[in-house]
């Protein structure tokens, strides 16, 4: 019997291993906590900032150490011809103790859509993906106990974020996050990207 993989979804991860960018990030994201206003978005709580100047220290630093990877991933899609990336948006999240996120999806105009995680506590919140087959949401097979999980039989798929982690995954991928069950604040970056086509 051949078993045919026909469609998946593939979300990248990234350890960037930079430590003096990371803390430069941290420091940043105080310092538009302190100096902007906050948005509501799809957080329940925390502070979700306005999108940045990405030509901004360390924004540029950061995107500039980032974008190999970024690549790296959209070459998982085989596309034919000159392409580069374009970052669409990027903010900044500080969820504080019980905060959330709620379900949304990125689009915007972007194709796929990134998390890094600046500062994680011990359980200050997964990060779920919905599986985007809706099959997966009503069948009677994905309710019953399983063996153990794999990528066809889950319905969620959840990821415990680790300091200086690069998640990539497509900006139409449904996700959120759970509460901040520590006393310390999560705080992460989101942006979106689109890819570019010709030289
Ligand atoms: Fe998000």
């Amino acid at each position: 019997m051949a078993s045919n993989i026909i469609f998946s979804t593939v979300i990248s991860s990234i350890q960037i291993k930079d430590k003096k960018l990371n803390k430069a990030l941290h420091n940043y994201a105080y310092k538009l906590k302190k100096e902007t206003k906050n948005k509501i978005v799809s957080n329940e709580g925390g502070f979700q900032s306005d999108d940045v100047v990405l030509q901004q220290k360390p924004v540029k630093d950061f995107l500039d150490k980032v974008t190999p990877h970024l690549l790296k991933h959209v070459n998982l899609y085989a596309i034919q011809g000159q392409h580069s990336v374009e970052i669409t948006n990027l903010w900044f999240n500080i969820n504080k103790q019980h905060n959330l996120n709620w379900s949304h999806i990125h689009l915007r105009g972007a194709d796929f859509s990134a998390a890094y995680y600046i500062n994680i506590p011990q359980n200050s919140g997964d990060i779920w993906f919905k599986n985007p087959d809706i099959g997966t949401h009503v069948s009677e097979i994905f309710k019953s106990e399983k063996k153990s999980w794999n990528s066809f039989n889950s319905s969620f798929w959840h990821f415990s974020p680790k300091e200086t982690q690069l998640l990539i995954f497509p900006s139409s991928l449904e996700h959120h996050v759970k509460p901040n069950q520590s006393r310390k604040d999560r705080i992460s970056l989101s942006f979106n990207f689109k890819v570019l086509y010709g030289s």
